[in-house]
C-alpha cells in the first residue's frame, strides 16, 4: 500500500509541485516557537469560510431566490428538509462567529502589531476580505426575505441615495428597480453565492501567500527570520507549522466547535443577536418595523453613520471609519511592534478604542435617545482618535527594549 502512494506521489510530483508547496507551506515552514491563544484565529478564520461554503452549497439545493417564495423556501428547509435545520443554524450561527473570529484576528493584529513593516500588504489584504465579508453578510441577509432582510436593505441602501447628484440613480441601478424587489433578490443571491466567495478565496490564499512571504510575527514582535542557525540556515526560533501547529491548531478548532455546537443547538438565534426576531415574519413593503438595526457586526458603523446630523456626512464618517483601518501600518510609527513592549499611551490608546467600539456596537443596536447620541459621538470621536493622534503618541509613547530572542 505505502509503494503504490510514494509511486503515486512521485508521479504527481513529477507533473505538479504537490511535495513543494506542502514543504513551503506546512512541514518546512517556520513559524515562531511562542504562538498563544490569539494565534488560533487565522486556521479558524478558514475553517469557517469553508464551512459557509459547503453549508450554502447545501441551503442552496433548496432555497428559491423569488420574491414570492423565498421566504417559505427557508421555511420548508427548516421545517420539511432532512436536517436543513441545522444546516441553516450551521450558516446563520456560522456568520456571526466567523465576524468573532475575524474581529480577534484583527485584534491580535493590533495588539502584537503584524500590521507593521514587511507586513502591510497582509493587513491590507486582510482589510479587502473584511470588505467582502462585510458585502456576503448584507448581501445574505436579504435571501431569507423577511422583514430585516427587507428593511434593513432598505437602510444601507438608502445610503447610497445620499450621494450627491448620482446618488438616487446609483440606488436603483444596484436595487434594479425603484423599490427593492425580486430583481434585488436575484442579484443579491448571485453575488452572494458565486461572486463574493470566489473573491473571498482567492483574497485568503493570496492572504496567506503573503504571509509566507515574509514569515509570521509572534507576540514578542520579534522577526525570528533575523537569527538563523548558520549550518541549517532555519530561524533558531522557529519550528515547523506542520506538525506542531497543525495540531494545535486541531485543539483551538475542537474548542471552538464545542462552543460553536452550544449556540447552533441551544440558543441558535443567541437572544436576537445572530438572528433578528423581526425576520422571522415575512416581508412586508407595506409594514416598516418600529425599529430598524443590522445585525451586532456592522452596528459599530452604523452608530457612527446616525451620531453625524447630516446624512451625507454621516455616510462619509461610516465609509472612514472603516478605510482608515488601510492606513493603519503608517499610522503607527512606534519602534516596537508588541503591546508588550509598547508604554502605557499605546496601551490606554488601545483600551479607549476598545471602550468606543463596544460603546458604538451597543448604540447602534437601540434607537437613538438625546443621551444615546451623545455618547455615539463621543465613542465615535474616539474611535477616529485613536487613529488620527497615532502618529504622535506612538512616537512619543516610552517603549521597552525589545528581545534578540523570543520569549516563552
Ligand atoms: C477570511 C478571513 C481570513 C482568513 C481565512 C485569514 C487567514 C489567516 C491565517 C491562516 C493567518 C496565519 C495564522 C495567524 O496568524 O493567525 C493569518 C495571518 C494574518 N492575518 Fe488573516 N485571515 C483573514 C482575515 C484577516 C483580516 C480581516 C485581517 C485584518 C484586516 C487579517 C490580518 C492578518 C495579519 C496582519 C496576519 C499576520 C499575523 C501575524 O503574523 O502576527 N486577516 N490570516
Amino acid at each position: 500500500m505505502s509503494k503504490v502512494l510514494t509511486a503515486s506521489l512521485e508521479w504527481i510530483d513529477a507533473r505538479f509541485p504537490l511535495s513543494k508547496m506542502w514543504n513551503e507551506h506546512l512541514a518546512q515552514y517556520y513559524a515562531p516557537k511562542n504562538f498563544n491563544f490569539w494565534y488560533y484565529f487565522g486556521s479558524l478564520a478558514l475553517m469557517m469560510l469553508i464551512l459557509q461554503i459547503v453549508t450554502g452549497i447545501f441551503l442552496a439545493t433548496n432555497y428559491k431566490p423569488d420574491a414570492d417564495l423565498a421566504f417559505a423556501s427557508v421555511e420548508y428547509i427548516m421545517r420539511d428538509v432532512d436536517y436543513g435545520w441545522l444546516i441553516r443554524y450551521m450558516h446563520s450561527v456560522g456568520a456571526s462567529f466567523f465576524f468573532i473570529v475575524v474581529y480577534l484576528h484583527m485584534f491580535r493584529a493590533l495588539m502584537y502589531g503584524s500590521y507593521k513593516k514587511p507586513r502591510e500588504l497582509i493587513w491590507i489584504l486582510g482589510m479587502f476580505i473584511y470588505l467582502c465579508l462585510m458585502a456576503e453578510a448584507f448581501l445574505g441577509y436579504l435571501l431569507p426575505w423577511g422583514q430585516m432582510s427587507y428593511w434593513g436593505a432598505q437602510v444601507i441602501l438608502s445610503i447610497f441615495g445620499a450621494i450627491p447628484v448620482i446618488g438616487n440613480d446609483l440606488a436603483i441601478w444596484i436595487r434594479g428597480d425603484f423599490v427593492i424587489a425580486d430583481a434585488t433578490l436575484n442579484r443579491f443571491f448571485v453575488f452572494h453565492v458565486v461572486l463574493v466567495p470566489i473573491i473571498l478565496l482567492a483574497l485568503a490564499v493570496v492572504h496567506i501567500i503573503a504571509l509566507h512571504e515574509v514569515g509570521s510575527n509572534n507576540p514578542d514582535g520579534v522577526e525570528i527570520k533575523k537569527n538563523k542557525d548558520p549550518k541549517t540556515h532555519i530561524p533558531v526560533d522557529g519550528i515547523p507549522f506542520h506538525p506542531y501547529y497543525t495540531v494545535k491548531d486541531i485543539m483551538g478548532v475542537a474548542f471552538f466547535l464545542i462552543i460553536f455546537s452550544l449556540v447552533i443547538f441551544y440558543a441558535p438565534d443567541f437572544f436576537g443577536f445572530f438572528l433578528e426576531k423581526n425576520n422571522f415574519f415575512p416581508a412586508d413593503p407595506m409594514k416598516t418595523p418600529e425599529h430598524i438595526e443590522p445585525l451586532w457586526y456592522f452596528t459599530p458603523f452604523y452608530a457612527i453613520l446616525r451620531a453625524v446630523p447630516d446624512k451625507f456626512l454621516g455616510v462619509v464618517a461610516m465609509g472612514g471609519s472603516i478605510a482608515v483601518l488601510f492606513l493603519l501600518p503608517w499610522l503607527d510609527r512606534s519602534p516596537v511592534k508588541s503591546i508588550r513592549y509598547k508604554g502605557w499611551i499605546f496601551k490606554l490608546a488601545l483600551l479607549l478604542f476598545l471602550v468606543s467600539f463596544f460603546g458604538l456596537a451597543y448604540l447602534g443596536m437601540h434607537p437613538p435617545t438625546e443621551i444615546r447620541t451623545f455618547f455615539a459621538r463621543l465613542f465615535s470621536a474616539m474611535y477616529f482618535g485613536f487613529f488620527i493622534l497615532m502618529p504622535w503618541y506612538s512616537k512619543i509613547d516610552p517603549t521597552k527594549p525589545v528581545p534578540e530572542r523570543v520569549t516563552h
